[in-house]
């Protein structure tokens, strides 16, 4: 297993948000959890990212409440609960966030240029710009545009694209189809099954749209109050009748 999850639990107070939550991705998998609003995801995806552990060191000793963290993440056979966010970052493990906006000051280039600041090297970073230009040419063509005036579906794959920067060996992508129109959403979609069949990254992937999620994923999670409720090859989750009832609206 590339990332293995094992029986992560996170509390707010007395707010119980993931409950003994275990998953694994593999290597080269596409994985997507998936699961209604408030059910857990962006927490799983902060927690192994190591934000939970910075966000609960950051408020102890105010008055603010307390988090608890429980539980085994091992990433590439390391156990990595304990480290800081950067250091899990610089292991391979890249979050792209839900709704996150680029700079909108700087260029698409310079976006994708600060997305790489674990790169020392130009060359190998100009290497990696090709890449994600080669993934989303609309990225080459608004290069020198501020990244301010893109439009919804541009705006996520440059937030996709920075991540790429890293060269991630896993990529956990939160909701990218937020408030997307579904012909760009399903274009965007395309790019991420590239991601993992053509460069070949793993990815986790967090989304609202099931039947899309299922689509594009081999093995997928179900998610719901901080519990995982099902799980399984996509193809099946799709032909469960109860999975369909309760997740997909049919
Ligand atoms: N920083 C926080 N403080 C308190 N509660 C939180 C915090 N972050 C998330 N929660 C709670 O945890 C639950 C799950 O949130 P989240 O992980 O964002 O779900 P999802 O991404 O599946 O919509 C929600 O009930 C939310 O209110
Ligand atoms: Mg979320």
């Amino acid at each position: 297993m590339l990332l293995e999850v094992d029986r992560l639990t996170v509390a707010y107070d007395t707010a119980m948000v993931l409950n003994e939550v275990s998953l694994g991705v593999e290597r080269g998998e596409l994985v997507s959890l998936v699961g209604p609003n408030g059910a857990g995801k962006t927490t799983l995806l902060r927690a192994v990212s190591g934000l939970i552990r910075w966000e609960r060191a950051a408020l102890r000793g105010s008055r603010r409440g307390d988090i608890t963290l429980e539980g085994q993440v091992s990433f590439n056979g390391e156990r990595i609960g304990r480290l800081p966010a950067h250091q899990i970052a610089r292991r391979g493990l890249v979050l792209c966030p839900e709704r996150r906006r680029p700079f909108a000051e700087m260029t698409v280039g310079e976006n994708l240029r600060a997305g790489a600041y674990l790169v020392k090297d130009a060359g190998e970073e100009r290497r990696r710009r090709e890449v994600v230009y080669h993934l989303f040419p609309v990225l080459r063509d608004r290069a020198r545009q501020l990244a301010g005036t893109l439009s919804g579906g541009e705006g996520q794959m440059l937030a996709i694209g920075r991540a790429l920067m890293l060269e991630p060996a896993l990529l956990c992508i939160d909701e990218p189809s937020t408030g997307l129109a579904p012909l760009v959403k399903q274009a965007l979609f395309e790019r991420i099954g590239e991601i993992q069949a053509a460069i070949g990254i793993t990815v986790l992937l967090v989304e609202q749209d099931v039947a899309l999620a299922f689509s594009l994923s081999s093995r997928s999670y179900i998610l719901s109050h901080g519990r995982i409720v099902g799980e399984g090859a996509s193809r099946d989750l799709l032909r469960d009748e109860a999975v369909r009832r309760s997740y997909l609206g049919l």
